[in-house]
């Protein structure tokens, strides 16, 4: 279980969040819903440990992580997919994962097998440079390097950012069924209405706050939440 409580982040005199809080279950697929610039990012880059947060709590389970580096965040057993993916352009698919194993508790084949159970394309295109991967192969790869870190918590910043509907869906389906398999996941999505077909809680973020929250269904239909991505 991952508890933000009272998350405050600035860049200089910007105050990007102010006051999160937020809990994802064990095994639930929580979205964090918002418009540009309402601090979603900033979210997700404080719990994995990217920007030091000002003030406030991120506890994955009992352990405090917020004053934690990057690297011990990821060992500790949460892994961000960044926005942008970040894959490691000069290396091959398998090398990128079987680097991203290293940084996390497993690294085993066991893994890399388990990546691509759920891309076949990346074992296709194994052997394939990462920076010469389409938009969606990148995204694949960014979401199986995660994995290879054997993450209690995945944190996604908008996968689906700038990739065809069609390959909207496979990463979309890809979440799905590694929530099917008991993966925890926060998920920060522009696209609302895909997000919150697949999630069992969601966050809605205006301005650096959380102005929202409850089930799906709740959020779906309610006109605030159109109101807080038009403003
Ligand atoms: N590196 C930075 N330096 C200065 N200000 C920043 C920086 N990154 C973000 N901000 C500001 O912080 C606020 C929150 O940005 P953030 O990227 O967290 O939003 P977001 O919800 O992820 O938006 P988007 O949907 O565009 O990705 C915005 O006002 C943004 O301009
Ligand atoms: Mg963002």
């Amino acid at each position: 279980m991952l508890t933000v409580s009272n998350l405050c982040a600035s860049y200089g005199a910007i105050q990007a969040v102010r006051g999160v809080s937020l809990t994802v279950r064990a095994g639930a697929l929580c979205v964090l819903l918002g418009a540009n610039g309402a601090g979603k990012s900033t979210t997700l880059r404080s719990i994995a440990g990217l920007h030091r947060p000002v003030q406030g709590s991120i506890r994955l389970g009992e352990a405090e992580i917020s004053r934690l580096p990057t690297h011990r965040v990821v060992r500790s057993g949460l892994a961000l997919v960044p926005e942008g993916r970040m894959v490691v352009a000069p290396l091959s698919v398998e090398e990128n994962l079987v680097l991203s194993g290293f940084a996390g508790r497993g690294g085993e084949a066991s893994e890399i097998e388990r990546v691509y159970a759920l891309f076949p394309r990346l074992k296709e295109r194994r052997a394939q440079k990462a920076g010469l991967l389409s938009g969606g192969e990148q995204q694949m790869l960014a979401i199986g390097r995660a994995l290879m870190t054997k993450p209690q918590m995945m944190v996604l910043d908008e996968p689906s950012m700038g990739l065809a509907p069609s390959i909207v869906d496979l990463v979309f389906e890809a979440i799905v069924a590694l929530h099917g398999q008991g993966q925890s996941i926060l998920l920060v999505e522009q696209n609302a209405a895909i997000a919150l077909s697949v999630a069992d809680y969601g966050y809605v973020m205006k301005r650096g706050e959380v102005v929202m929250e409850g089930p799906p269904e709740a959020l779906r239909d309610n006109p605030e939440v159109l109101e807080a991505y038009l403003s």
